[in-house]
């Protein structure tokens, strides 16, 4: 790592954990800050550290939440935490082995697409059991492979990659290449066995799945996890944060979670794709809700003062003369924010303000004023930019269009030259300018990744472009992503296309307002979100993909495909109904009714007024259980509503009969006469008729019979009446 200056900050982290390896108590903390305030750097420092305070193995992990593409990413923070922590438990206190063992267990789980979530339970044995199989086994050359499928051989090769690049001494140390790849090959079935042995049923127990495996792990090992940039974390992540969180509180354990946010982007709060306004940033509600709880340390990062300054000036120049007063003006041009000063040295170095006199000694140009300087952080930024050559230039600003984390094959496609070349040029901006580096993720196709050094450099060169020219961009990464169609393939096609097409803002918000409706694009977009929405609700990501199923309702709308519009509303009704949010969910179910009317699609409308129906009807049993009949008779007045310019069948006969049912017991009988008569009305000339007729003779009877029953025969003259005037009904 490169330097670092020490802040107190880590004080407060170090007891903490002396707390969880000491005496078993675990805890959270957030630490928040703006940004370039040394957030990243201070926790990354402290995770390395981990290990060196104590004999045991520490556990730890980290991911970082990414502002990236407008539709979130559920989940994949807490996704790459659990490989981590795999990858430490069998790498033990060997770094290099670890980040090993990261990459090898990354591929198998991507082999098991969004189900990886059914295999958490193996999870902290993967890369162990990996490995000692490997170490049994005699040496083979092949795979087996004997099933042929391609799918499979996609999968060896993709080890073959992941092998590749971890070239580390340990696994020269183990000369049957082959049979590692055989092992991991069993261990990736033996993971495909057990989905069907652990199969979750909703979110929660995916947390708790999650929060058993980390208590198991953390039995033998502490554990530290590591969630940077929170506010960008998606939904889902959030919340299985939170349920970790009170966990913790709740039984300790010895697990600590730091988390890191800008706090002013929370006060800005976040847009609501369903609701259309922008809410209170949920991280902000939920850390809240936890200081109430008093599960959350919260720190706030200060910046560096005047003398961390001078301490970062002299590791950076360590022989120097620069005048007295060198320091305070740095300090008194950044406020001591440490991305600002960094960026304001390498400034002052490559414009040779500062230069090495003979005797090697850093000194600072003598009519140098700090007025020089640029006075904000962008225009720092900017300077190193214009700094660069025309090529560098230009392969930043299609990285930057891909966002903050990039890939150099995409870039190579869009311009048109040799990946070759992209390399070389990628390696002057790591090496020598240090404006990128390589990413910890690889992604399901196996891409790697780059990053910009930072995330404000990234949106300083974005925002710079000529706005056609990134519209432009856009577009062709589009494109170059349109093969990929893993999930991140799939968000990273719409995402572009939607804002290459002025559909999407460059969050990957819709516009309120959508001028030039391209069909075509929003077709498209079309096709890749069903695919996602099928994803998330398959890994009970179930904020996201009611936020994607609302998308594609807007999108369908804009493009008068009402189906479309139909199906999904049902699904975001059929994901209430089974939350039990009974009021919500009938307004979609209304709502797809009502659209449904519109449209000549028989077949579709069948299927709306069953689903519409069934609903009511699950409604108002549920209702009926809790004793709350007159909303149950609610329900059923409805389900007939929906019914009745419909052909009588035996589902109106059923909650007919229901409904005449609760009238009897709750004492309504002045309904019933009407409500018999309008149906025997409407069941007339069907085939029903004398089925139906039967049917509720002998269920008024036995209404007069339940009453005598239970002691009230208040009722039952009525009912008599009622009774012998339908029997003299012609049959
Ligand atoms: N403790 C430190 N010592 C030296 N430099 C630091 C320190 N903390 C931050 N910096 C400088 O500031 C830059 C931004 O820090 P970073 O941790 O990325 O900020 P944040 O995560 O808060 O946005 C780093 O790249 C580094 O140059
Ligand atoms: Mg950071």
């Amino acid at each position: 790592m490169s330097l670092f200056i020490e802040r107190s900050e880590l004080e407060k982290l170090r007891i903490k954990l002396d707390d969880a390896v000491k005496n078993g108590i675990g805890s959270v903390v957030f630490i928040s800050g703006e940004p370039g305030s040394g957030k990243t750097m201070l926790i990354e420092k402290f995770l390395k550290e981990c290990d060196s305070y104590y004999e045991q193995n520490i556990l730890t992990a980290s991911s970082r939440c990414l502002d990236m593409d407008g539709v979130s990413r559920g989940f994949l923070p807490w996704k790459e935490i659990l490989i981590e922590l795999d990858a430490d438990k069998a790498a033990g206190k060997d770094e290099e082995k670890k980040n090993n063992f990261k990459k090898v267990i990354k591929v198998i789980f991507d082999d098991a697409g969004p189900e990886w979530i059914q295999s958490i339970d193996i999870i902290g044995d993967i890369a162990a059991a990996a490995l000692t199989t490997a170490k049994a086994i005699s040496k083979t050359d092949t795979i087996d492979v004997s099933t042929g499928e391609v799918k499979k051989l996609s999968f060896a090769e993709r080890l073959k990659n992941a092998f590749n690049h971890s070239a580390g001494a340990w696994l020269g140390a183990i000369p049957m290449v082959g049979g590692l790849f055989e092992a991991i090959f069993k261990t990736s079935q033996k993971l495909a066995e057990n989905e069907q042995q652990t199969f979750l049923k909703s979110q929660e127990d995916f947390f708790w799945l999650v929060s058993k495996k980390l208590r198991d792990m953390a039995k033998e090992n502490p554990i530290v996890i590591f969630l940077d940039d929170l506010q960008w974390a998606d939904l889902s992540s959030i919340n299985l944060l939170f349920y970790l969180a009170r966990n913790i509180k709740d039984r300790t354990y010895p697990l600590l979670i730091i988390g890191s946010y800008r706090y002013e982007c929370l006060k800005e709060g976040r847009f609501n794709p369903i609701k259309g306004i922008i809410e209170q940033h949920p991280l902000l509600e939920k850390i809240n809700n936890l200081i109430r709880y008093s599960a959350l340390d919260e720190i706030h990062l200060s910046l560096f003062n005047k003398s961390q300054i001078k301490e970062i000036i002299n590791a950076t120049f360590p022989k120097n003369d620069f005048p007295e007063n060198f320091a305070s003006d740095i300090y008194n041009l950044t406020k001591g924010n440490p991305l600002f000063v960094d960026e304001t040295l390498k400034n002052l170095r490559e414009n040779f303000f500062i230069y090495q006199d003979k005797n090697k000694v850093f000194r600072l140009r003598s009519k140098f004023t700090i007025n020089e300087i640029p006075r904000t952080i962008a225009a720092v930024l900017n300077d190193r930019f214009m700094r660069l050559n025309e090529e560098m230039q230009l392969f930043l600003q299609v990285a930057s269009v891909q966002g903050e984390r990039f890939s150099l094959e995409i870039i190579s496609k869009i311009l048109g030259e040799n990946l070759v070349k992209i390399e070389k040029i990628n390696a002057n901006l790591s090496d020598i300018h240090k404006m990128v580096h390589k990413s910890d993720v690889i992604d399901e196709d196996f891409r790697e990744y780059y990053e910009f050094s930072n995330n404000l450099l990234q949106k300083y060169i974005y925002e710079s472009l000529n706005p056609d020219f990134r519209l432009s961009l856009h577009r062709k990464v589009a494109t170059a992503y349109k093969e990929y169609q893993t999930e991140d393939g799939l968000k990273n096609y719409a995402f572009h296309l939607g804002v290459a097409s002025r559909i999407f803002d460059q969050k990957g918000q819709i516009f309120e307002k959508v001028f030039n409706i391209n069909t075509d694009d929003i077709k498209e977009i079309l096709v890749a979100y069903k695919k996602i929405s099928n994803n998330y609700i398959k890994s009970f990501r179930l904020e996201e993909a009611n936020i994607i199923c609302h998308n594609i309702i807007h999108l369908s709308s804009l493009i008068n495909d009402t189906e479309t519009e139909i199906e999904f509303i049902t699904l975001i009704g059929r994901g209430l109904k089974l939350a039990g949010k009974w009021n919500e969910a009938e307004k979609y179910y209304k709502s797809a009714f009502n659209k449904s009317k519109e449209l000549k699609n028989d077949e579709l409308n069948n299927r709306v007024i069953e689903n519409y129906i069934s609903f009511l009807e699950l409604k108002a049993r549920s209702f009926e259980k809790s004793n709350r009949i007159s909303e149950a008779i609610n329900s059923y007045i409805d389900a007939l509503q929906v019914l009745k310019n419909l052909n009588f069948n035996l589902i109106e006969a059923r909650i007919t009969k229901q409904l005449l049912w609760l009238y009897m017991i709750s004492g309504k009988t002045n309904n019933i006469k009407k409500l018999i008569d309008e149906s025997l009305n409407k069941a007339k000339d069907t085939e029903h008729y004398n089925e139906f007729y039967g049917q509720l003779i002998s269920l008024i009877s036995k209404g007069i019979e339940f009453n005598s029953s239970i002691g009230d025969g208040r009722n039952n003259n009525r009912l008599n009446q009622i009774l012998t005037t339908l029997r003299n009904t012609p049959s």
